[in-house]
Parts: structure tokens; sequence; C-alpha cells
């Protein structure tokens, strides 16, 4: 590989940490009175001290058993969940945790029980609403989407309520939408200058 230089870091993670609060209760009416007065509270370390550095042009995959903390890392990579400790600095300038909107237009998460399409309408609409939020012009768009479209050798399938699409169909879809409003599809990821992006995938 040709050597990096620091430029090449988009993104950079330091110490990351989180620790959920939640509660325990017992079942049954008296475990429900017992908790009314008195909760059990349980602090639930998900995330110990994450440190990691990604280049551009590298594809991560994030892999452990279950409750490793793969999902509460990409919730904190993308705000959606404040880290209880460190930091993650995205393309050089954001810190993950404060969302901002221009952070947020960056990337694209997509998660398996988390549908963004519509079922009840072809992925096309559900397409054409995220072009409008994310303000992407319409020649643009319709380009980037051929394109993405033709990539998954999804393109017939846009038209056909998502309802009707098999699990593998439908995540096909659910990644074309944030292709299109992030233009991925267009480039290798994260090989772009000022266009960089940032793609991630999760189950939960
Ligand atoms: N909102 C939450 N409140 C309390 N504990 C949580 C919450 N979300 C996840 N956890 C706990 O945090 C740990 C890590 O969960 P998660 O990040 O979903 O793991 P993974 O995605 O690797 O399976 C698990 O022990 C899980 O039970
Ligand atoms: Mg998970």
């Amino acid at each position: 590989m040709p050597p990096q230089d620091a430029g090449d870091e988009i993104l950079s993670v330091v110490g990351l940490s989180k620790t959920y609060v939640t509660f325990r209760k017992s079942p049954g009416v008296i475990g429900t009175l017992r908790a009314f007065f008195r909760r059990e509270e349980v602090l639930v370390p998900a995330v110990r001290e994450l440190t990691m550095s990604i280049r551009r042009g590298e594809i991560v995959g994030l892999l452990g058993p279950n409750g490793a903390g793969k999902t509460t890392t990409l919730k904190m990579l993308t705000g959606l969940v404040r880290p209880s400790a460190g930091i993650a600095i995205a393309f050089g300038k954001f810190d993950t945790s404060r969302r901002s909107a221009e952070y947020l237009t960056r990337l694209g998460m997509v998660m398996g029980q988390r549908n963004q399409l519509n079922p009840d309408l072809p992925a096309a609409d559900s397409f054409k609403l995220a072009q409008a939020i994310y303000g992407i012009p319409e020649s643009r768009c319709q380009r980037r989407l051929d394109t993405c479209l033709a990539l998954f050798g999804v393109t017939d399938l846009a038209l056909t309520p998502v309802r009707k699409l098999s699990l593998g169909e439908r995540m096909k879809m659910e990644l074309q939408r944030w292709r299109k409003t992030t233009g991925v599809c267009r480039r290798k990821v994260g090989q772009t200058g000022r266009g960089s992006r940032v793609g991630m995938a999760g189950n939960k």
C-alpha cells in the first residue's frame, strides 16, 4: 500500500466508552410494587475504551458476539448515543456526538430492523422523498440512482411496493437510499476529496 499521511484519516476514535444505566425488575405484581418504591439500578458497560483509526479508502468490519458493543459503537459514531467517555472525530473536524447537520449529511447508516423505506410504496417514491430532504438536484439524483440500482441488479424492483420484496431485495433498496443521498455509488467509498462519505451498516 502507498504511504498514507495524517490527512488520510477519516475517523479517529480515542478511548470511546459507553456505560448504559438501566433497571432490573422482578416479574409479577410483587416485583412491580417493589420496583415502584425502590428501583434496582444496573450499570451496563457496553463499550470500553475503544481506540481505532480508519483511513480513506478502507473498508472496515466490526465483528463480535452478541452484546459485544457493535451497535452501540455505530450509534456513537452516528451521534445517536452520547459516549460516557472518549471522543470520535470524523473527517478531521466533526465530533460525532455533536450531531452537526453537515456531518449527518455526509454519512449513511442502514440498520437491519429500522427501515427507512415506506413498505406500502415502491422504493422509488421513498427515494424521491430522500431527494427532497437532502436537497439533491433532480438530474444528479437520477444519474446516481440509475448507477446504484444497476450496480446492485435491482433496477426492475424500484417500482414494486417494498412490502412485496424479499428481505435481501429490501436491504439492497435500503442501501440504495443512503447511497443515493450521500452519492457513494459513483465512487469507491471514502476515495473522494472534499466529498468523502462514511457508510455504516448494523443489525439493530
Ligand atoms: N439502551 C440500552 N440500555 C441498556 N443496555 C443496553 C442498551 N443498548 C444495549 N445495551 C446493552 O449493551 C451491551 C452492548 O449491546 P450492543 O451494542 O447492542 O451489542 P451488539 O450490537 O454487539 O450485539 C449489551 O449488553 C446490551 O444488553
Ligand atoms: Mg447489534
